[in-house]
């Protein structure tokens, strides 16, 4: 079984049955629904969907403390690498194996800038993750992103699936449920929402517009699953 856990916001922890750790957008230090920070959590591998601040505000502190490898894509990865971090780069469409599975990048209609210092000019293409795990079990992570037609490529590959729901800078509630009937997962999990007020969304209104298409958890930060 992976144990997912729900930092908050755009953040999870996955960790896979074999023991690898896995840190997806690490919003730590400045994020208001956890407590956390780069000191809390190990990793073996952080992947980060782009280059947005609430995406990767706390990538080098725990890159560098964990000697994790960041998983990006290639004009982040470079930007990692200048930092003196290991780096695995990627882009859209391509995936690579890795001890725990398979990731694959996927596409994602959002901004590009690489909010670091000194980031402006790898500024690059947004995405999300399609993980697909030793164990068989496979995780989808969209990013930050508007409801895409690409995701129906999506139908029948992912068993979880983590969604923004937040509107104004990602889908929201109603193009959630679309994507949804897209990607046909078997469980959903909103995220990016309710960070701030600027984004503040109804978990439990999203759960009950997806109704039967799929099971919804409704996560809070802290929440952990295993599937
Ligand atoms: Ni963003
Ligand atoms: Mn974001």
């Amino acid at each position: 079984m992976a144990k997912l856990t729900f930092i908050g916001h755009a953040t999870f922890a996955l960790e896979t049955d074999d023991g690898a750790r896995l840190v997806i957008d690490p919003f730590l230090a400045d994020n208001p629904t956890t407590e956390l920070t780069a000191d809390d959590l190990e990793a073996d591998f952080i992947l980060l969907t782009h280059g947005h601040y609430d995406h990767v505000a706390d990538a080098i502190p725990l890159a560098r403390r964990t000697g994790a490898t960041i998983i990006a894509s290639f004009e982040i990865a470079s930007y990692m690498e200048e930092q003196g971090l290991q780096a695995s780069p990627q882009h859209i469409g391509g995936g690579v194996h890795y001890p725990f599975g398979y990731v694959k990048m996927t596409p994602a209609l959002h901004g590009g800038q690489l909010a670091l210092p000194g980031g402006e000019k790898y500024t690059t293409a947004p995405a999300g993750f399609l993980i697909d795990l030793e164990g068989g079990k496979r995780f989808y992570h969209a990013g930050d992103t508007a409801l895409l037609t690409d995701m129906q490529l999506l139908r029948g590959r992912v068993d979880v699936a983590a969604l923004p729901i937040g509107d104004r800078f990602t889908m929201g509630l109603a193009d959630a449920v679309r994507a949804v009937e897209f990607v046909e997962p078997e469980l959903v999990i909103p995220c990016h929402y309710n960070t701030w007020p600027l984004i503040e969304q109804d978990g439990d209104a999203f759960k009950e517009a997806v109704g039967a298409r799929a099971e919804t958890r409704v996560m809070a930060p802290g929440d952990v699953i295993e599937f």
